[in-house]
């Protein structure tokens, strides 16, 4: 890895094993429910992000069959397929583990950074750094049900008191785990403050598996910086990919030292159709026009459109209709250009 010397970014470029799977760039797409559906994965690997990640599936959920946690787990194709798993009971793992494993996943990710108390007071998500031993018996459950490689996404810690990160990764790795996100907040955080770059780095100097930085990276620039504070091996882009789904695999290009840009005009809004239908088409019609409604208004805050238009499309009910209006939408609007 002599790239590393010359230009801290370029490392972003290269290929990573995580455990027998390997991905061609270290740009990912982080899990996000509600947001990161297949649809949305879809989009983010065919525009190069070198990994994506499920929305978080409850492994009872998925082992018991359920109709929304077997959508949430559906692969997007391109690209290795990532189920994410969040639970508080060894058994329901072992078996979400099995589950996910039955419906083609390459990895399984083990969720440990949900800060939500629906999520927590249930004993899972963030609220499993409370309880290292505990975590462990959900982590070595999880790698003893599959021969698929296990990783795991975590948060500094629970509060500032108790930023643990670095055992639970050490210990995460000694059972078995392949890879280690971290998002560089404590789940008391929530999402206040800016993250923390700087406190990734005691994980990945506990660790020797990769260690994969996340949290606030929503432009190209952010990169040298987060790698240069994390010494990471590759970044997971959450929020800064909303409306934006080439950002992950448009940061592989710069940082390989290729010039990319983002889709403007007619292009722009070829893609926020095509995420429309595959939306719409992804969970039928009235779930799916609810469920792209978000996109869409991520889509046109990067055009200063007349909010009466906004609103008309954001309201509407008729796939086609909507289509339509977005092109008169992005017509009359100058574009805001994110660096
Ligand atoms: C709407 C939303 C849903 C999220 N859902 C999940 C999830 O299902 N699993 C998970 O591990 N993290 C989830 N996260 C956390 C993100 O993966 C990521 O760690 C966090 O947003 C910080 O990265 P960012 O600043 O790049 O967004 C979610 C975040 C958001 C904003």
């Amino acid at each position: 890895m002599n790239a590393q010397t010359a230009d801290p970014v370029r490392i972003l470029a290269e290929p990573l094993a995580i455990g027998p799977v390997t991905v061609p760039n270290r740009l990912f797409l982080a899990p996000m429910s509600g947001v990161s559906d297949r649809p949305f994965r879809a989009l983010a690997l065919r525009f190069g992000a070198g990994l994506v990640v499920s929305e978080m599936t409850v492994g009872e959920k998925l082992a018991k069959g359920d109709e929304v946690a077997r959508m949430k787990a559906e692969s997007a194709g391109g690209g290795p397929h990532v189920i994410q798993l969040a639970g508080r009971e060894a058994r329901w793992m072992a078996e979400g583990a099995r589950a996910a494993a039955d419906a083609g996943a390459d990895i399984i990710d083990i969720n440990m950074g949900c800060p939500a108390k629906k999520v927590t007071g249930g004993y899972s998500g963030s609220a499993l750094m409370r309880d290292v031993d505990r975590a462990l018996t959900l982590i070595e459950a999880t790698v003893g049900a599959t021969p698929l490689p296990v990783t795991l996404k975590m948060r500094l810690g629970w509060d500032g008191a108790t930023v643990n990160a670095p055992e639970l990764a050490r210990r995460a790795e000694q059972a078995g785990v392949r890879m280690i996100t971290v998002h560089g907040r404590t789940r008391c955080q929530f999402y206040s403050g800016a993250a923390d770059w700087d406190a990734i780095r005691a994980v990945k100097e506990a660790v020797s598996v990769p260690v994969i930085a996340n949290g606030d990276v929503t432009k190209v620039d952010d990169l040298a910086r987060i790698v240069a504070k994390s010494g990471a091996d590759g970044v997971m882009i959450g929020r800064g990919a909303y409306g934006r789904p080439w950002l992950p695999g448009l940061a592989a290009r710069f940082a390989a030292g290729e010039t990319s840009r983002p889709p403007t005009g007619d292009a722009l809004v070829d893609l926020a159709r095509e995420h429309h239908e595959a939306t719409v088409a992804h969970y039928g019609l009235a779930v799916g026009i609810r469920a792209a409604r978000k996109h869409l208004a991520w889509y046109m805050d990067q055009a200063a459109g007349p909010m009466a238009m906004r609103h008309a499309i954001l309201t509407e009910t008729r796939p086609a209709a909507i289509s339509g209006m977005l092109t008169a939408y992005f017509g009359v609007a100058p574009e805001r250009r994110a660096a």
